[in-house]
């Protein structure tokens, strides 16, 4: 069993350290992105996952502004849009004036541009760290072998990888693969893409007194995969932050692994 806090984190390759949850922002515009980072704040998240093509990185900004958290205590990804190559370095700082911070934590490119994956794009990435823009640099749905192709061009890994994850789409190999390119794996719409009424998650979560979306996010965080749930309501935000009071056990570990297969 693996017993875990609500501010665990796993180190990135880049020397940082990423809180294990974060708080999705993917279709949170105006007052729902700016009230659900304020009450993600409130409730204990430190992480918060935006994107260029969220177009919500002012009210994420000032969201953590005026949340009183403090720069140095909120963990914040931005992604590059694919269509942007090119203007890696002003896409990065349309990001940074309208987050209103002089960093980012992590700098993701968010797909592979035109589905490939272009190392002239990560040597910007690479200079946006060397220059302090960025703390850390990764990349969003790509395959191993793209990573391959990136680090065989520069001689650098992505320090993570996030990708469309959950129990139904647990892969070993792709696990094992990241792992042993030093990338961590973080995970997208977990409870989007999942069954939240498959009767392997209902019948633990009643087991354990939870929700399906509680053990989906608990089963992240046991394995050590960064997980990013998003809801714009406020009581959902916090039943997906309350995974930190059980443990699912080996076997229910093992169940819902099977799910992948
Ligand atoms: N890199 C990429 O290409 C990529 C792609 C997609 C997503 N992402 C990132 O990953 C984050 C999470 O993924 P996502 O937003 O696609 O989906 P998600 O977080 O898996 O699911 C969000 C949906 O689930 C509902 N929900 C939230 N909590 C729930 C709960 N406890 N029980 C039942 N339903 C619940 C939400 O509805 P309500 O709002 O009504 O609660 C919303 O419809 C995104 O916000 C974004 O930051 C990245």
């Amino acid at each position: 069993m693996t017993t875990r806090t609500n501010q665990e984190t796993v180190d990135l390759a880049d020397g940082v350290s990423i809180p294990l949850i974060g708080f999705g922002t993917w279709q949170l515009t105006g007052d729902d992105a700016y009230n659900g980072v304020r009450g993600a704040l409130e409730i204990g998240y430190r992480h918060i996952d935006t994107a260029t093509m969220y177009r919500n990185e002012d009210r994420v900004g000032a969201a953590i502004r005026d949340s009183g958290a403090g720069r140095e205590n909120v963990f914040i990804t931005t992604k590059l849009p694919p269509g942007n190559v090119g203007r890696e370095r002003q896409t990065l700082d349309d990001s940074l004036k309208a987050l209103g911070v002089d960093f980012v934590d992590l700098w993701l490119v968010h797909w592979p541009p035109n589905g490939e994956a272009r190392p002239e794009t990560w040597k910007a990435f690479i200079e946006a760290l060397e220059q302090g823009k960025t703390r850390a640099i990764g990349v969003s749905n790509y395959s191993l072998a793209q990573i391959d192709e990136l680090i065989s061009a520069t001689g650098r890994a992505p320090a993570l990888n996030q990708i469309p994850w959950n129990p139904f789409r647990y892969d070993a190999k792709e696990v094992a693969g990241l792992q042993s390119r030093h990338v961590v794996l973080e995970g997208y719409s977990p409870l989007l893409n999942s069954d939240l009424g498959n009767p392997v998650l209902t019948e633990i979560a009643a087991a354990h007194g939870k929700s399906a979306a509680q053990v989906i996010l608990r089963w992240h965080v046991e394995h050590g995969f960064v997980v990013i749930p998003r809801s714009k309501r406020r009581e959902r935000i916090e039943e997906n932050f309350a995974i930190f009071d059980f443990e699912l056990t080996p076997e229910e570990m093992r169940q819902l692994d099977e799910l992948g297969k």
